[in-house]
């Protein structure tokens, strides 16, 4: 995530510029696959092999609701974008849905595999899984009846109207398409879960990607800003209407850091936006 850049001797180096949709993509699927291991290690146990985790603030899809009322799940086509190991499209399973994962990761994939054949004698059976760009979705139009996103793909894209595009397509009318990210608010601050996370250290509004390159110049992980209102039309050049903009709060039960995202931060300011559309 983004912040003051923080450069260490043989580790990338931390900066702020631009990086297009394809610098972008290729840096996305070489880090996902390379940290695919030690994201699903640290992670794994909190985001659970089948919940729908909508971020670190650990908001649950079973209570929250954000896709509908779970028993009208049953039966829809629905599209998980940047689902890494498919948790969340486990959980739709487990409601009766019909779930795609798709991940430009392919390492991310395999966990998703690990993950479907360790449980092979309970659930619903294992996932459909799609590697693939979220930019260009290999799909026909009208294929899903439901899409979502639990921090996939569009933090990460150069081009986020791309996706929203994409999504709509693949979307059939009256879908919804729910996806979250890290909340806008986060950029202004650097990434740190302790006191120093909480001084303003950026400008909110300054769009340049946070971007980590290797010596010779060339992107290895790049995350996108967007403000608030950015989002705001970005979903709505996407063709969807704008139902709800939920900002998690921190529970009392969470004890958990992740990143930037800590008890002492979640209880001061947002650190997720989860935005809840529905295709015209
Ligand atoms: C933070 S993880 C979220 C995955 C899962 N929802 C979770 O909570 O673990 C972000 C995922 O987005 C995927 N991703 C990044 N850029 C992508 C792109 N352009 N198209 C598709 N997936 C992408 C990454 O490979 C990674 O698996």
């Amino acid at each position: 995530m983004a912040g003051e850049p923080e450069n260490e001797p043989d580790e990338p180096t931390a900066t702020r510029r631009i990086a297009d949709d394809a610098e972008s993509s290729r840096a996305s699927r070489g880090w996902w696959d390379r940290n695919a291991d030690e994201y699903q290690e640290e992670h794994g146990g909190f985001l659970g092999d089948d919940r729908f985790i909508w971020g670190p603030e650990g908001l649950d899809e079973a209570e929250a609701g954000l896709l509908g009322p779970a028993d009208g799940l049953k039966g829809l086509d629905a599209l998980e974008v940047g689902a890494g190991a498919a948790q969340c499209s486990r959980w739709l399973a487990a409601q009766g849905a019909r779930p795609v994962a798709l991940d430009i990761s392919h390492r991310q994939l395999r966990h998703a595999l690990r993950i479907d054949t360790e449980a092979r004698t309970a659930g619903p059976g294992p996932i459909a899984l799609v590697q693939a760009d979220a930019t260009a979705l290999p799909f026909r139009d009208a294929s899903f009846d439901l899409a979502c996103s639990a921090y996939g793909a569009i933090p990460f894209v150069a081009d986020p109207v791309r996706v929203m595009r994409e999504v709509h397509r693949v979307l059939r009318p009256g879908a919804r398409w729910v996806f979250s990210v890290t909340h806008p608010i986060r950029w202004a601050f650097p990434d740190e879960p302790g006191p120093e996370g909480l001084s303003v250290a950026a400008s909110y509004f300054d769009r340049t990607p946070y971007v980590e390159q290797d010596e010779t110049g060339r992107a290895v992980y790049v995350e996108h800003h967007r403000t608030l209102g950015d989002r705001v039309r970005d979903v709505v050049a996407g063709g969807f209407r704008l139902l709800d903009l939920v900002e998690p709060e921190w529970p009392a039960w969470n004890d958990q850091e992740w990143g930037g995202w800590s008890p002492l931060r979640g209880n001061l300011i947002p650190g997720t936006a989860i935005f809840v559309c529905e295709r015209g």
